[in-house]
């Protein structure tokens, strides 16, 4: 018999487990400092999230507007197991559910169901549900819940209201989504508040219809260099 002793791990409780998951994304997030929402077909899916990557994004939010979107995830997280790939407009449990199952590593929610957010929380799967009142924060916060979506970030206030929600809300962390562009993205990513900004902007679907992956890379780099 060999003298070698296997060394023992010991098995995380899926309490442990769902929160070392969730540091994991969030901590990615934060470093990337971007959420790409992404709208799209699973054929383009791999050249899209591909594009982006080389461009200095590890992460695609896939919404779930097109009957492909979970396609398109199983097919990214198959094929690049690099990125971060999460569900976007997920507006009930069925679709967290489908998104989970084809690979999604977060959920992300226009608006707060707490159906949605309960699910994902008892399964481990982070969770980012849209908020835009202060009573939808508190919603959230007693749930648990301490880095919410705000949306649509321009219409109800922009970088005010988020100036104005930190006051009492000084540990929740927001990821304003909805009119972000390259021209105010800066001034979002500089408040206390806020760890990460979403949206359309990288990759807009007329550039995904033509193809043009280096675009998609060129924009990623842009906004990469602009929020370091
Ligand atoms: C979303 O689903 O998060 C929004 O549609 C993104 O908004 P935008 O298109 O203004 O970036």
């Amino acid at each position: 018999m060999s003298g070698n002793k296997t060394k023992k791990t010991k098995a995380m409780t899926p309490a442990q487990f769902n929160a070392a998951a969730s540091k994991r994304v969030f901590s990615i997030i934060q470093k990337t400092k971007i959420i790409p929402v992404i709208q799209i077909t699973k054929d383009d899916a791999v050249n899209v999230v591909r594009a982006l990557s080389k461009g200095g994004i590890n992460i695609a939010e896939i919404t779930y507007r097109t009957k492909d979107a979970g396609l398109s995830i199983k097919e990214i997280s198959q094929k690049l197991p690099d990125v971060l790939v999460g569900a976007g407009t997920i507006c009930n449990v069925q679709q967290a559910r489908d998104a989970v199952s084809h690979g999604a590593q977060f959920i992300v929610m226009p608006g707060f169901d707490k159906e949605t957010v309960e699910y994902c929380i008892a399964n481990g799967i982070p969770v980012i549900p849209g908020v835009a009142t202060p009573t939808e924060v508190m919603n959230a916060m007693a749930l648990g819940l301490k880095t919410l979506k705000l949306f649509p970030a321009e219409v109800i206030g922009g970088t005010a209201l988020l100036k104005a929600l930190k006051g009492p809300f000084s540990d929740i962390k927001f990821i304003p989504t909805g009119g972000i562009t390259t021209e105010n993205a800066v001034n979002y990513s500089k408040l206390s508040n806020v760890i990460a900004v979403g949206g359309t902007w990288i990759v807009k679907p007329e550039i995904i219809k033509q193809k043009k992956w280096d675009i998609i890379t060129a924009e990623a780099q842009k906004a990469v260099m602009m929020l370091k």
